[in-house]
């Protein structure tokens, strides 16, 4: 291949950039963050689904902080949208504390079973057997939230655990009307619930998915969520549940063990905290790519003169910024207890510098010009909420079962519906997942260790103005909630974030994908005059921000207008 001399330019400077980790780093503007003894007085909560949203007020009237309050708003959304996030799947979580300023990541991901064998993802061919890695007991990872629900009440909220999942048993126990979103969801794997009896019986009425108006109850996760509530963590990864779970999974050909689900800890770990315009950016580590991948675009574009370049050429920076921090996404990541990553070259502004340099001001850079070392559209998948109390405790919270619906399978006797998660890692070298995400040895499953996710709970904090931010969506959950952080700098309230239109690299496929209507009719001739390929993509995310001001000590809450019953709340 012959090369033109802008593309020599280009590649040196990837070349360069591709070395070691730097030691030394930029000396940082300590942005000025609100004071932490500044108490806004009330709360909000935007989620997805006005019971959990009502579940977390219910909390916080009992006294609860926003922790209390995080309990109570995901085991409800395990009740009441199933299809997102659950007691049989994983969260991830970024929370500041008031009394202290303490910032942690809380580590609620799912593990691979210690008998994980990537043989079980093939065909007799050595082609990706898809199904066993997103439907059934085998793509199930050992979940982490029920671990998660009980550490955040026991090390940072304020009331007993049981006072904190009560609104989930009654909704359980008592029923309630099923949403559009979930009904559709049901309807769209209705055949793979069909596999599996207890998934049949829970999710289909007559076998089919519930009408409109349909009272449902669920009276075998009310009963699990009983357990918990009365035993806290070994009350799920102990005892009766525990035994019940792992002989349906291995009665339905997977390989869980008792042990697995005794052995499961939550992880705290050091959040990724990033400057950027005068805010700080605290965001997921790994086993989160969400983190790497905004710190790294933010240090890309903070040494770009934005306010002078015109639209395309600004979407232009932002698109390459994203291919990048993608490409090392697919290279670098996995999990921090596995595997050693570069993590100070990758969030060194010197590193970002080199990048940047690469980037012609005017041209894409195809992703095959990038040296490496190695999509199907989001559903109704991954949930997100976040909150702040009126002490200014603030939690962004992302939770998931993996696809819609999770593996669809129910482990009869408990109400827990299994997430997909396995599939997250890099199951066949080469081969990408179903978000059409490709990864290294460094995310290759392992008994024990933490698939990679995008999920990308932040929180923005400036002197002025708080950002409590976070979605769903895939591989695109990081490039919303980077555009979601970038609009919030730009000075957008809660509303106008979570309505503004999206777009998303991913390095492969080598493609933007866009939502109708985000660039206009001269930035869209702009970009492919550069040589994008754009691609029109649908759905995207279901955001939900609260924010707050400062100034006027006002809480605002949004949630993502794209989908229905989604509700931001103030109290
Ligand atoms: N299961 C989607 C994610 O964690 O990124």
């Amino acid at each position: 291949m012959s090369l033109s001399p802008r593309w020599r330019v280009v590649l040196l400077s990837l070349l360069l950039t591709a070395g070691p980790a730097f030691a030394a780093d930029r000396p940082a503007q300590a942005p000025a963050v609100a004071s932490k003894v500044q108490k806004p007085g009330h709360a909000a909560i935007a989620s997805a689904n006005f019971l959990a949203t009502n579940a977390g007020l219910e909390v916080l009237a009992k006294g609860g902080n926003a922790f209390d309050a995080a309990v109570a708003v995901a085991s409800t959304l395990s009740v009441v949208e199933p299809e997102s996030s659950g007691l049989g799947g994983g969260f991830m979580a970024v929370l500041r504390r008031a009394s202290d300023g303490r910032e942690v990541f809380i580590d609620a991901r799912e593990v691979a079973p210690a008998a994980v064998d990537p043989k079980d993802y093939l065909n007799p061919d050595g082609s990706p057997n898809r199904d066993a890695a997103l439907v059934g007991p085998l793509s199930a990872g050992i979940p982490g939230e029920p671990a998660g629900l009980a550490w955040l009440s026991e090390h940072y909220g304020k009331l007993p655990l049981a006072t904190s999942l009560a609104p989930a048993i009654r909704t359980a126990r008592d029923g309630f009307e099923p949403d559009s979103r979930l009904r559709h969801a049901i309807a769209e794997r209705a055949d793979d619930l069909r596999r599996w009896p207890a998934s049949a019986a829970k999710y289909l009425v007559g076998g089919k998915a519930p009408a409109e108006g349909t009272l449902w109850r669920d009276p075998d996760q009310a009963r699990t969520l009983q357990i918990l509530a009365r035993q806290g963590h070994e009350g799920f990864y102990q005892g009766e549940v525990a035994k019940k779970l792992v002989s349906a999974v291995r009665a339905a050909g997977g390989n869980w063990t008792e042990a697995d689900l005794a052995g499961y800890r939550v992880k705290e770990r050091a959040p990724i905290s990033i400057d950027y315009r005068g805010y700080r950016v605290v965001t997921a580590p790994p086993p989160s790519s969400g983190g790497v991948a905004i710190a790294e675009i933010l240090n890309i574009l903070r040494g770009v003169e934005m306010d002078k370049l015109d639209h395309a050429q600004r979407v232009h920076y932002v698109i390459e910024a994203m291919r990048r921090a993608f490409r090392d996404h697919n290279d670098y990541l996995g999990d921090p207890d596995f595997v050693k990553m570069p993590l100070d070259m990758l969030l060194s502004p010197f590193y970002a510098d080199g990048l940047r340099q690469s980037i012609l001001p005017d041209q894409a850079t195809p992703s095959s010009m990038l040296p490496t070392s190695g999509a199907h559209d989001p559903g109704p998948h991954t949930t997100h909420f976040s909150i702040i109390d009126k002490d200014g405790n603030m939690i962004a919270v992302t939770s998931t079962v993996n696809y819609t619906l999770g593996s669809t399978f129910v482990a009869a006797g408990t109400g827990v519906l299994l997430n997909d998660e396995m599939d997250d890692f890099a199951l066949v070298p080469g081969k990408p997942n179903v978000y059409g995400l490709l990864g290294s040895k460094a995310n290759a499953p392992v008994g024990g260790k933490r698939m990679l996710s995008s999920m990308s709970p932040s929180l923005v904090l400036g002197r002025d103005r708080t950002a409590v931010i976070g979605s769903p969506g895939g591989s695109t959950i990081i490039t919303q909630v980077l555009e979601g952080i970038l609009a919030f700098i730009d000075g957008k309230d809660a509303s106008a974030i979570v309505a503004q239109k999206r777009f998303h690299h991913q390095f492969l496929p080598d493609r933007v994908d866009v939502e109708e209507g985000v660039f206009d009719a001269a930035t869209t001739r702009e970009l492919e005059r550069m040589g994008y390929s754009l691609h029109p993509r649908s759905p995207w995310g279901f955001m939900n921000v609260v924010t707050w001001d400062h100034r006027s000590n006002a809480l605002d809450a949004a949630s993502d207008p794209r989908r229905p019953s989604g509700l931001g709340k103030v109290q």
